[in-house]
């Protein structure tokens, strides 16, 4: 079953300064990646791999071309929807991390789970409830 299929997506970014051009990342990305396939994506820096990941991810909508996670069409799909897809499907780890340090690594990884009526994530960890271990995963 494929995962992720990239068919022709292009990605520009305006000009950074008034009077520079607009800069073409992506030119044209065709990828399939298979359900339970591992992949890396390799390349120098500023080559395009975070704005690749960003619109794998659903976090950024604004391309040309198509882009499906497991079935669903990344552009098609409403703001709730595509968060929803966000929450139960792919999980991120960002380079700057973007944790909350108030909070333990736990309670980090729970977080998102108290947006939707769930326990909040410092009781959670706290009681163990929201650990399954890797076997379980
Ligand atoms: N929000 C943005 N606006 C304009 N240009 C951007 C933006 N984000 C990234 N870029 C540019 O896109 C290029 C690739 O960035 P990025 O995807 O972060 O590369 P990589 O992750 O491979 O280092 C860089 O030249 C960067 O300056
Ligand atoms: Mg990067």
């Amino acid at each position: 079953m494929t995962a992720i299929l990239l068919a022709g997506v292009k990605k520009r970014y305006p000009p950074r300064e008034p009077g520079l051009p607009p800069q073409d990342l992506l030119t044209s990305v065709d990828l399939e990646v298979k359900r339970g396939e591992f992949m890396a994506i390799e390349g120098q820096s500023g080559s395009g791999k975070s704005t690749l990941l960003h619109l794998l991810g659903g976090l950024d909508r604004d391309f040309e071309g198509e882009a499906k996670v497991l079935g669903c069409d990344l552009r098609a799909l409403s703001d709730p929807e595509l968060a929803a897809l966000r929450h139960t499907q792919i999980g991120f780890i960002f380079q700057s991390f973007n944790l909350l340090p108030a909070l333990t690594a736990l309670e980090n990884v729970l977080l998102p789970d108290s947006r939707r009526g769930r326990n909040r994530p410092r009781s959670r960890a706290a009681s163990g409830s929201g650990w399954r271990s890797p076997a379980r995963w």
